[in-house]
Order: structure tokens, then C-alpha cells, then sequence
């Protein structure tokens, strides 16, 4: 039974990841450059960042004026609906930054703390991907499934790698570690693409740490109503220390390796 309320924040959600992807596409300037640094000198903003959570905040607050919002370049609004929602504006932003497509727009409203909607738009991949709790998950509105799992040895795993040295000279000896063991790893640049490249069969798996509330809200869910597994460390669930999402027999084996690899620490 669909709940009128996730169908409006669906329908808001849609609209917004629209409205933003059209502007980031058509509206890049040809020397779009870098506004400012965030973390560390590699961790960029542009100014298309700051106008997209702008347009997205903008549209939902004039519907629904009452609820939460965080977003990566500012927002932090608490509300007094029940509902917040987890803005990053452009999920990809140095893919953008240089033109290449791997780029997405992603919303995703929680009711009281869970995820309840995601939505990644993927504008130049001509894609949209959503899921409502329960509901499933879509590409372009056709409903999608992770892929049938292989054997560890021929899975394709996506990963990502933060912006601090540190933290990439772990995530490089993790992927030292585990590329002899797979078939071959993908580092597409975008975690909201990726985890929806895990929901329609086009990874085996993604695992990344430190990914932020906004990179990850959307694409979770939709990853896990597409049948795929996600967590964090054993019996956690996704979040800034380890997310993992693959479809259920490569999840089994590959997070207790990414435990023992201690992908979950620096
Ligand atoms: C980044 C991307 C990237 C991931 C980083 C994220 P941003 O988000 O999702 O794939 O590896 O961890 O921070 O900065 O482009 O919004
Ligand atoms: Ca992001
Ligand atoms: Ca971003």
C-alpha cells in the first residue's frame, strides 16, 4: 500500500533532482572553475554546487516549508515535520569540475531519522533513479535488481577515496589487498552513481569509508530496495566509517574481508 506522504516527498524529490540536473547540464560555464576548498586543497566547490542546493532547498522549502534539511554546501535546518531531507548537489563534483558525465544529483527525505525516498539523478547519463521504503527500486521508472552474484574472484567492485592523505594511503593498501582478488575494481567518482550502478546489476559492489550522510542516503536505499545488501561494519549499518552495498552472496564474503583489511580505520 503506497503512504500518500512518501508519495508526495517522492513526487518533490523527482522535481527537484529534475529541476537541479537541467541547471548543472545546461548551465556549466565552459571555464567553470573552483569557488572554494572544503577539507583539504582536492575537496572543491564550485560555484554550480552552491546554485544547485540553493534551487533544490529553494523548491522544497516553498512546498513544504515545516521540514529539515541538511545539505553538504550549508543547509542545516532542523524543521518541525517529522521530515528532513539529505541534500548533496552535485554527488561527483571534480567529475563535473573537468566535464566528464559521472555526475549526479541526490535527494533523499527521511521520516523521523530513516530514509523513506531516494533519488539520484544521473543528467548525463539520462538516468534517474529512485526508491520509496518498501516500494522497490527504478531506473527511468522501470524497476531495476541487483545483479545475479559471481564468485568473489570475478566480481567487479566499485570504490571511492576521500579527499585526505591519510585516509588515501589506507584506502590504497585496501585496494592493494583486494584487487588480485576480484575481477577488477571502478573508481567512478560519484557514490550516489555507484550504489545505483550496484541497484540495476552494473557492480557487483561498492565499499567506500567516510562517505558523508549526503553521499550515501539516496543510493543506499535504493541499492537495498533493489535487493542488494548494504552495511558497514559487520552488523552496522552504512555510515561515515564503512558503507559496503552488493548484491546478498558477494556481500556475505566481501564485508568480513573488508573487515579484516580494516578498510573501516585509516
Ligand atoms: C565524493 C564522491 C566520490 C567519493 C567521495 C565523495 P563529492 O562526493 O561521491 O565518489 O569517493 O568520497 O566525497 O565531493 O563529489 O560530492
Ligand atoms: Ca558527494
Ligand atoms: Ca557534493
Amino acid at each position: 500500500m503506497s503512504d500518500p506522504l512518501y508519495d508526495e516527498l517522492l513526487q518533490l524529490a523527482l522535481e527537484a533532482a529534475d529541476r537541479a540536473g537541467r541547471l548543472l547540464r545546461d548551465g556549466r560555464p565552459a571555464d567553470l572553475g573552483v569557488a572554494a576548498t572544503k577539507t583539504s586543497p582536492i575537496d572543491v566547490v564550485t560555484e554550480m554546487d552552491i546554485a544547485s542546493e540553493k534551487l533544490i532547498t529553494g523548491f522544497l522549502t516553498e512546498h513544504r516549508p515545516h521540514d529539515g534539511f541538511l545539505g553538504e554546501e550549508g543547509a542545516s535546518v532542523t524543521g518541525s515535520s517529522g521530515v528532513r531531507w539529505v541534500i548533496d548537489p552535485v554527488d561527483g563534483t571534480v567529475n563535473y569540475l573537468y566535464g566528464l558525465p559521472s555526475w549526479a544529483v541526490s535527494i533523499a527525505a527521511e521520516k523521523d531519522g530513516e530514509t523513506v525516498v531516494g533519488v539520484v539523478a544521473a543528467p548525463m547519463r539520462g538516468e534517474t533513479y529512485h526508491a520509496v521504503l518498501g516500494g522497490g527500486a527504478f531506473n527511468n521508472g522501470e524497476r531495476v535488481r541487483h545483479r545475479p552474484a559471481p564468485p568473489l574472484s570475478q566480481a567487479l567492485v566499485g570504490t571511492g577515496f576521500g579527499y585526505l592523505t591519510e585516509r588515501r594511503i589506507g584506502q590504497a593498501e585496501v585496494v592493494r589487498a583486494l584487487v588480485p582478488q576480484v575481477r577488477d575494481i571502478r573508481r567512478g567518482g560519484s557514490a550516489a552513481i555507484d550504489l545505483c550502478d550496484v541497484a540495476c546489476g552494473r557492480l557487483d559492489a561498492y565499499y567506500e569509508r567516510g562517505l558523508n550522510p549526503w553521499d550515501l542516503a539516496a543510493g543506499v536505499l535504493i541499492a537495498r530496495e533493489a535487493g542488494a545488501l548494504t552495511g558497514g561494519r559487520p552488523g552496522e549499518p552504512a555510515s561515515q566509517e564503512l558503507t559496503v552495498a552488493a548484491s546478498p552472496e558477494v556481500f556475505g564474503v566481501l564485508q568480513p574481508l573488508l573487515e579484516e583489511l580494516g578498510a573501516w580505520h585509516d
